[in-house]
């Protein structure tokens, strides 16, 4: 088998964002938990646009999980609300945001409204050429045995890692390369379990509504001197 060179299997092709600390960062200035999501949404615009332009091919976001739903119904409604409008925004200003648009998650417990909206976008956007996956509803455990379900429905006797990578939410990319988690703990909260395999992981204690552009240069700068091995040597 074909060597693939250093330089293209070194490169920071797929950054993934755990984009913790809203709550604690809304806490901090007294305000409800619910403005520190608004504010959220704003520095997740920022860093999309910053990766844009520093040519990141692939940008994951963890925006809800499947275990978020246990928060107050306040706050759960108000982020189901942001995405909403996140999402007819998009629509609206098509050329602002030039991402294949693709939502990893169980879509199914969404009104028919919002999932109809939400699909929409991922077929206006899906000949795009860098992707933002959302994962809205996301929990890896939960992929995991939806994948399975789907490959037994499909009658597969057998899987492969190929396979089984093919029934996965995140189909279409690649393995992140880099994972980010903002708001200082050290964990991965159920965020792509299966390819997190060989990621890369940094944590910084920045609540995400303060996370810029800046503090992606650094993380960047940090994964540029990981050395990446893949279990060679
Ligand atoms: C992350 O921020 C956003 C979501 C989970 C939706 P949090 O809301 O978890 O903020 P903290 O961790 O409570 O500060
Ligand atoms: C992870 O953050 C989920 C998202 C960022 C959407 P949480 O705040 O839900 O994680 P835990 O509860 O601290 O592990
Ligand atoms: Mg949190």
């Amino acid at each position: 088998m074909m060597e693939t060179p250093i330089e293209e299997r070194e490169r920071l092709r797929h950054i993934a964002f755990i984009m913790d600390g809203n709550g604690r960062w809304a806490k901090k200035r007294g305000l409800p938990r619910e403005h520190g999501h608004r504010f959220g949404v704003k520095a997740f615009e920022r860093i999309v646009e910053h990766c844009r332009d520093i040519g990141i091919e692939t940008v994951t976001v963890y925006a809800f999980s499947t275990e978020n739903w246990r928060r107050p119904q306040r706050e759960v409604e108000a982020i189901m609300k942001l995405m909403d409008h996140y999402v007819a925004e998009c629509e609206r200003r098509m050329e602002k945001y030039d991402f294949r648009v693709r939502f990893l998650g169980d879509k199914s417990v969404f009104d028919a409204e919002r999932k109809a909206r939400m699909e929409h976008l991922e077929t206006i956007t899906q000949h795009r050429s860098r992707t933002l996956n959302i994962a809205f509803n996301y929990g890896g455990r939960d992929e995991i045995v939806h994948a399975c379900n789907r490959l037994i429905a499909e009658g597969a006797r057998k899987v492969t890692e190929e396979s089984f990578s093919r029934a996965l939410y995140t189909a279409d990319s690649a393995d992140p390369d880099l994972i980010i988690r903002t708001g200082g703990d050290l964990r991965i909260s159920n965020f792509l379990l299966w390819q997190a395999a060989y990621a890369e992981l940094y944590f910084t204690d920045v609540l995400w509504p303060d996370f810029g552009p800046t503090e992606l240069d650094a993380a960047i700068e940090e994964f540029y001197t990981r050395k990446r091995r893949f279990g060679g040597v």
